[in-house]
């Protein structure tokens, strides 16, 4: 593997969650992959569990680490080609780029959507600059419109959790106080339709996701009949994406808070969402904290995907 921002990227699934498994069984079972080898982990974005899971998954495989937050303590950096840089960023990211990369043999980075330009989100253009000018393997610590680490780590948790051949997932939006790209909806979505889970989408009209990212799922308005008999609810709030809406809040209803009144209508649902999470905005205390929610085996699984993840592009240098 050369790069990952996608689900494509990984190959078959099947395959990647029986390396996940195996890794996760023997963390310390590919120490010398990584010998003298650095990982940089570049943040445009604040992090909790990207940045510690990823940095303790490259730590399993040997490696060396650096972080960089790009925006504590770096120069600021310009990212538009031909802006004449006579204002506060000393830097451009042509130049910043191809240095960073001099440094390490794999890049990680996170950069978040804008949501003022749906155009420049969808067409990544952060995380394909680092692919085009570092010289070096790139993953995603989540970009503009995908998060895969995530996703994988959703996936894994999933096929450890389910007790059917087929379950039942349903994605439901949930409400916000703020503008939240569509990376994670999207990359959930995408690998969900990778699968032959019965995958279904429910959000309040105005919310539609990218059609290439609903893909084959079912996108059904009523968010309690789409819970009838789910075996896996995933919670997330998104802000819209079709226009002129694009990147707006269109509702902060608490009607869509997933509650205890709402799970009682699944097949005994397990819980998840992502992290971090707004209590009683998303997700009510009670919901959260039952023994249905795998929140925390969830976030664990994401050290399991990174280190998949970096292990084959460690393969890959050689
Ligand atoms: N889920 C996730 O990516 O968490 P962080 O934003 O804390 O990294």
């Amino acid at each position: 593997m050369h790069h990952f921002t996608n689900v494509t990227d990984i190959g078959p699934l099947d395959l990647a969650v029986k390396e996940a498994l195996e890794i996760k069984a023997n963390r310390f079972g590919f120490k010398e992959l990584g010998r003298d080898k650095t990982l940089m982990m570049i943040f445009f974005n604040s992090s909790l569990r990207t940045r510690l899971s990823t940095q303790k998954a490259a730590m399993n495989l040997g490696m060396n680490v650096i972080v960089l937050d790009v925006n504590q303590g770096a120069w600021k950096l310009e990212t538009e080609r031909g802006v004449i840089m006579d204002g506060d960023k000393a830097e451009h990211l042509l130049e910043a780029i191809p240095v960073m990369g001099s440094y390490c043999d794999i890049i990680g980075v996170r950069s978040f959507a804008g949501l003022k330009d749906k155009a420049e989100d969808y067409e990544e253009r952060v995380i394909n600059q680092f692919i085009r000018y570092s010289g070096r393997p790139v993953f995603s610590m989540e970009a503009a419109t995908r998060h895969p680490l995530q996703s994988f780590a959703d996936l894994i948790t999933i096929e450890e959790f389910k007790t059917k051949e087929r379950p039942k997932v349903v994605m439901t939006w949930a409400p916000h106080p703020r503008a939240l790209p569509q990376a994670v909806p999207n990359s959930f979505a995408e690998w969900m339709n990778a699968t032959d889970y019965d995958f279904v989408i429910t959000h309040p009209e105005g919310y539609e996701l990218a059609p290439e990212f609903v893909g084959k799922a079912r996108v059904e308005y009523d968010q309690r009949k789409a819970l009838e008999g789910a075996d896996f609810v995933y919670a997330k709030n998104w802000s819209a994406y079709a226009d002129p809406n694009y990147g707006k809040i269109l509702s902060t209803d608490r009607a869509w808070t997933v509650d205890s009144e709402k799970m009682a209508l699944t097949d005994n649902a397990f819980f998840m969402h992502c992290l971090p999470v707004r209590r009683n905005m998303i997700v009510t205390d009670d919901v959260i904290e039952s023994d249905r929610s795998i929140v925390i085996p969830e976030a664990a699984n994401r050290e399991i995907s990174a280190q998949v993840v970096i292990k084959r592009l460690l393969e890959g240098l050689k």
